[in-house]
C-alpha cells in the first residue's frame, strides 16, 4: 500500500489486511512485545486543524515501532506563508519517511502525494477521515466478532466522517443507512459509490428510520472544523439528528454506540447515552493508536 489517502482507495482485501495487522499490534503492545519494525525512521505530521487523538497516536504509534514523528504545524511551516504543496513535497520528501497530513481540501493531500516520493497519510480533510473509519471498523469487528449481517447507521452531518463511513461500512459487507438533512448530504462521489450495493445502503432524512434495527450506531459533530461561523444555523439544521434513548430504542437492544470524539453532550448525543456507551467509544479512541500503526507498517516498511 503506498499512501493512505480515502477510503475509496481501498480495496476489501486492504481494509482487512489493516485490520488483521492492527489486531495483532494491539495484542502484542498489550502483552509487552516490543516491534520495531520503522526503527530509524521520521513520519512528518502536518496539521492545518486543531487535535488530540489524531496527533497523541501518531506520534506514540511512530515511537512504539521505533521511529519518531515531527509535529509540524501550518503556522510554522512555509505552507502557512504560501509555499507550494508541490515544493513542500518534494523538500520533505528528502528528509522523511513519510508524512501524515490533516487540513482542509482532499486536493492537498493528493497533490503531496502525486508530488512527494514519500507515502501520504491522510489525518483529517473536509472530505473524508480514513484512519478514524479504520480505527471504527477494527472496534466493530473487536466487540461483534465480525462484520457479516450487521447494520451500522450514522445519522446527522453528511460530512468526512460520514462520507467515510459509508464507504469503509459498504466495502467490509455491512448494511449502511444514513440520515442526515436534505442539505448536509454526504458527499456525490460517496453517493455515487454507493449506487454500486443496492438496497445494502439506504439514506433518508428520518433518524427514527435509519436507526431501526441498527448493530451500531454512529453520529458526529454539527459542525465541523473549519465551519464555526455556521453553528447557529446548524443547530437549527440538526435539531431532532441526535442519538437518544428513542433512537436507542429503535435500534437492536444489543446495539453498539460509536463516536469518533470530540462530542458534543445534548447535541449530536445525550449524556445518557454516550456515558451508557462510553467503554466501546473510548475503545475506539485507544483503536486509532493501532489501527494507525498498521497504516504506518503497510505504507512506511521499506522491505515489503
Ligand atoms: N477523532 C479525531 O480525529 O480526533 P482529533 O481531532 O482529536 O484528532
Ligand atoms: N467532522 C469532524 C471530525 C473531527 C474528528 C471535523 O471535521 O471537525
Amino acid at each position: 500500500m503506498k499512501h493512505l489517502l480515502k477510503m475509496l482507495d481501498l480495496s476489501t482485501d486492504e481494509i482487512m489486511e489493516i485490520l488483521n495487522l492492527a489486531d495483532q499490534l494491539k495484542y502484542e503492545n498489550k502483552n509487552g512485545i516490543t516491534h520495531h519494525i520503522l526503527k530509524g525512521q521520521t513520519l512528518g505530521m502536518i496539521f492545518q486543524k486543531s487535535s488530540t487523538r489524531t496527533r497523541v497516536s501518531f506520534e506514540t504509534g511512530m515511537y512504539q515501532l521505533g521511529g519518531q514523528a515531527l509535529f509540524l504545524s501550518n503556522r510554522d511551516l512555509q505552507i502557512g506563508r504560501g509555499e507550494p504543496v508541490q515544493d513542500t513535497a518534494r523538500v520533505l520528501s528528502r528528509y522523511l519517511d513519510g508524512i501524515m497530513i490533516r487540513t482542509f481540501e482532499q486536493k492537498e493531500v493528493e497533490d503531496l502525494a502525486e508530488y512527494g516520493s514519500i507515502p501520504i497519510i491522510n489525518g483529517l480533510t473536509d472530505f473524508c477521515h480514513p484512519c478514524q473509519v479504520l480505527a471504527d471498523l477494527m472496534t466493530i469487528r473487536e466487540f461483534k466478532g465480525t462484520f457479516n449481517g450487521l447494520k451500522m447507521c450514522y445519522i446527522g452531518d453528511g460530512n468526512n466522517m460520514a462520507n467515510s463511513l459509508i464507504v469503509g461500512g459498504l466495502k467490509v459487507g455491512m448494511d449502511v443507512s444514513i440520515a442526515c438533512p436534505d442539505d448536509y448530504q454526504p458527499d456525490k462521489q460517496v453517493l455515487d459509490f454507493t449506487k454500486q450495493f443496492g438496497d445494502k445502503f439506504t439514506m433518508t432524512n428520518v433518524p427514527l428510520e435509519a436507526a431501526k434495527d441498527a448493530d451500531v450506531l454512529f453520529t458526529d459533530v454539527w459542525t465541523s472544523m473549519g465551519e464555526e461561523a455556521e453553528t447557529e444555523k446548524r443547530k437549527i439544521a440538526f435539531a431532532g439528528y441526535q442519538i437518544n434513548d428513542e433512537i436507542m430504542s429503535a435500534a437492536k437492544p444489543d446495539a453498539m454506540v460509536q463516536h469518533c470524539l470530540p462530542a458534543h453532550r445534548e447535541e449530536e448525543i445525550t449524556e445518557k447515552v454516550f456515558e451508557a456507551h462510553a467503554n466501546e467509544i473510548f475503545e475506539e479512541a485507544e483503536n486509532r493508536l493501532h489501527a494507525q500503526k498498521a497504516v504506518l507498517v503497510k505504507t512506511m516498511k521499506k522491505d515489503q
